[in-house]
């Protein structure tokens, strides 16, 4: 790795209900020496520098070897603070942040000229969002200034979760990582584009569609498929780009009826037999049916709990990767509610295919796909 940043990363506990004021002074300090810090949020773990600071924001991108045309979101601690960042606000932003803020909601606005040019990607918006976790808001508070963060992993791997995440993707090239413990929701913001006469979700995410639908009866939800990916592209760069693409080939299962359950085991068992080491991430009760193939199993909770599944997701794709598997094997979940955001980070891990268990699965040509990697 040639030209990364490196340095001695120091871990500290931070306690997320009551920030030590001390800690959060060295933060603050790091990140005015244009330094990186990265912290919990109650989405997933942020890796900060200060949004004024050309320099600081390009340390970013360059130890998450993140593509400079994917821009970052901003983060503030007040609601007020969004004058500061962004022009021309619209009035259904003040609505919405009175509604949703502090909290797992990102608004793509007009970016004020002070906010550094390379957090947008070069682009006249910028994405800003408040959020609900005392150690952000402390840290920003005392740092006296907006904070650029996207999430704290390696561009390409799944999102940091817990402090130990955060460590495998960039110890030793981020300056301080304050751990307070794991994220209460797992899934990154929402991303609302209110640029446009038409609000419309650029991401779904920690707040779900049909709760912003009530205060935006026009929401655009989901980006309609008749938008092209060359427009896609000016909207939201980030939305292109080849998400979670792990050494393991991510298949994503849908349809099957009655018969998924089988129909599932019988691709498992095809691949087991062929020698590859296969990674499974089921619900709780789905979790019986594989007790008698050589998997490597990970339970992602209730069903029906769309949250408990969303906190758990990029920690057992992480702690399948660390096994070293080949396959990961999961059955879609429903589309409602934090399930939107769930399919979402799946579709994408999957490389947008999803596997019709209702059609014949031809394995071998799986298989084949997976081998060219
Ligand atoms: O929950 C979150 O949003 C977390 C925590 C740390 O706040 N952050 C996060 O950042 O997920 P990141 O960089 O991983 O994702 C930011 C997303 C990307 O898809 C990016 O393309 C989009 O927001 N975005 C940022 N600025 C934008 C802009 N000006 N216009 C459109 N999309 C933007
Ligand atoms: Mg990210």
């Amino acid at each position: 790795m040639t030209n990364v940043y490196s340095t001695r990363t120091q871990l500290l506990q931070v306690n997320p209900q009551r920030p030590q004021a001390p800690i959060i002074r060295r933060a603050a300090r790091i990140l005015l020496e244009k330094g990186l810090v990265a912290f919990p949020t109650e989405t997933v773990y942020g890796l900060g520098a200060n949004a004024l600071d050309d320099r600081a924001v390009s340390r970013i991108f360059e130890v998450k070897r993140r593509p400079f045309f994917d821009p970052l979101i901003v983060h503030i601690a007040e609601k007020s603070m969004i004058e500061f960042v962004a022009v021309d606000i619209p009035e259904i932003a003040y609505r919405l942040a009175d509604e949703f803020w502090p909290g797992p909601l990102t608004f793509v606005l007009k970016r004020h000229k002070r906010v550094a040019e390379r957090v947008s990607a070069g682009m006249e918006t910028v994405a800003v969002r408040m959020p609900n976790h005392r150690v952000p808001l402390a840290l920003i508070r005392a740092a006296e200034v907006p904070v650029a963060a996207p999430s704290a992993n390696l561009f390409s791997r799944p999102s940091p979760t817990n402090a130990q995440h955060v460590m495998d993707d960039l110890a030793g090239h981020v300056d301080l990582i304050l751990d307070g413990g794991p994220c209460p929701i797992g899934l990154e913001s929402t991303v609302l584009d209110l640029t446009v006469s038409t609000p419309a979700i650029l991401r779904p995410g920690g707040t779900p569609a049909e709760t912003l639908s009530k205060f935006i009866p026009d929401l655009a939800w989901p980006v309609q498929a008749s938008v092209t990916e060359d427009e896609k592209a000016i909207s939201s760069p980030g939305m292109l780009l080849k998400h979670y693409s792990p050494k393991a080939k991510f298949l994503l299962l849908a349809g099957g009826g009655p018969d998924a359950s089988s129909k599932t085991l019988a691709m498992i068992s095809a691949l087991v037999s062929q020698g590859f080491k296969v990674g499974v991430m089921t619900t709780d009760e789905d979790s019986g049916q594989y007790s008698d193939v050589a998997v490597h199993l990970e339970r992602l909770g209730p069903q029906n709990d769309c949250a408990e599944i969303g906190r758990n997701l990029f920690d057992r794709m992480r702690s399948l990767d660390k096994q070293g598997v080949d396959f990961i094997v999961m059955r879609s979940v429903t589309d409602q509610g934090l399930g939107a955001a769930i399919s979402d980070r799946l579709f994408k891990a999957a490389e947008q295919q999803i596997i019709n268990l209702d059609q014949p699965a031809d394995i071998q040509a799986i298989i084949n796909r997976h081998q060219k990697h």
